[in-house]
């Protein structure tokens, strides 16, 4: 099994740690040795060739994400690299890190979580400095990994949105981003195949679906290593305004500011995207959802702001 990756995450004169292939035909052929440096002049050949993709052994692509993440502070700051393609790099690698961490036993994450706020903190930054999140987000999704893009979409807007609304610390949106990206960590604990369901759920279905946000909250608690701000985020993050929400059924004032503003990022995030069962919405057609038929599913001042920003 081998994994695409993109030729501009590696930085010349580094070794990247892994085998790199090309593909001929049908056939990867080995382009160079894990113990071999990427050179400039390797990545000029490539490119004068229409090369801009290499691939690599799915067995290697934790070595090959940490790699990146790594370097990704080099890449970021290149000017010779295009914004958008340094965005692309930044979500992809956020992407792999999720995919990766959701895969792993849960201490995994105890044992990463430099690497978390180290993609946290980058996000934060291109939040901060940006507005192109959606658009750098949105070509990278496909149904395989579309809990790892969404987990990523949510940490971005839910960032952008706390930016927006609320005078936080950086430590504080730290907290709010790492609380995003770990919303529904709990899914990981639900049969995979209820979660892809082309169909409605039955009820008892909907019943197992709806535990993900305690599954999520308790696993994470106990690594200690959450602050009780992200926590709440995990948990809350399906509670409803109007006490209709799950798992606690909180009304408005008992539900916090945090958990608000990443639900309505969670939503959109999930209606402006393609699932099994649909094709994704435009922005407009989600808006006029969440104002129409979830009426009193979120904040109104919240929703408001939201709105606005994506104009
Ligand atoms: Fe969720
Ligand atoms: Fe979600």
């Amino acid at each position: 099994m081998y994994r695409m990756i993109q030729l501009e995450s590696l930085v010349p004169e580094t070794l990247p740690g892994v085998a790199l292939f090309i593909k001929h035909g049908d056939n990867h052929v080995l382009y160079k040795n894990p113990n071999l440096s990427f050179t400039q002049n390797d990545k000029e050949r490539l490119l004068d060739n229409n090369v801009n993709q290499l691939f690599i052994k799915a067995a290697e692509m934790s070595t090959y994400n940490q790699y990146v993440e790594a370097n990704l502070p080099i890449l970021l700051s290149d000017d010779d690299i295009e914004p958008i393609v340094k965005q692309n790099m930044l979500y992809q690698a956020s992407i792999n890190y999720v995919q990766e961490i959701f895969d792993s036993p849960a201490i995994a994450i105890k044992q990463n979580v430099e690497r978390c706020r180290n993609l946290i903190s980058l996000i934060l930054n291109d939040v901060m400095n940006s507005d192109g999140v959606i658009n750098a987000l949105s070509s990278l999704v496909d149904h395989n990994t579309y809990t790892y893009v969404h987990s990523v979409q949510v940490a971005a807007y839910s960032i952008a949105l706390h930016v927006k609304m609320l005078e936080l610390s950086r430590d504080e949106l730290m907290d709010v981003g790492i609380g995003s990206l770990f919303h529904d960590y709990g899914k990981v604990y639900v049969p995979k195949e209820l979660l892809d369901k082309p169909g409605k759920l039955t009820a008892s279905e909907f019943m197992e679906v709806k535990k993900h946000p305690v599954y999520g909250y308790s696993t994470l608690k106990d690594l200690e290593i959450f602050t009780p701000v992200a926590l709440g985020i995990v948990k809350h993050h399906h509670e409803k305004e109007n006490g209709n929400g799950y798992p606690d059924g909180l009304f408005s004032y008992d539900i916090a500011r945090s958990s608000k503003i990443t639900a309505i990022a969670d939503v959109f995030s999930a209606l402006t995207t393609t699932r099994s069962y649909r094709n994704a919405l435009s922005k407009e057609s989600a808006l006029e959802i969440m104002y129409g038929e979830m009426e009193g599913s979120f904040d109104m001042q919240y929703l408001d702001t939201f709105r606005e920003s994506l104009n």
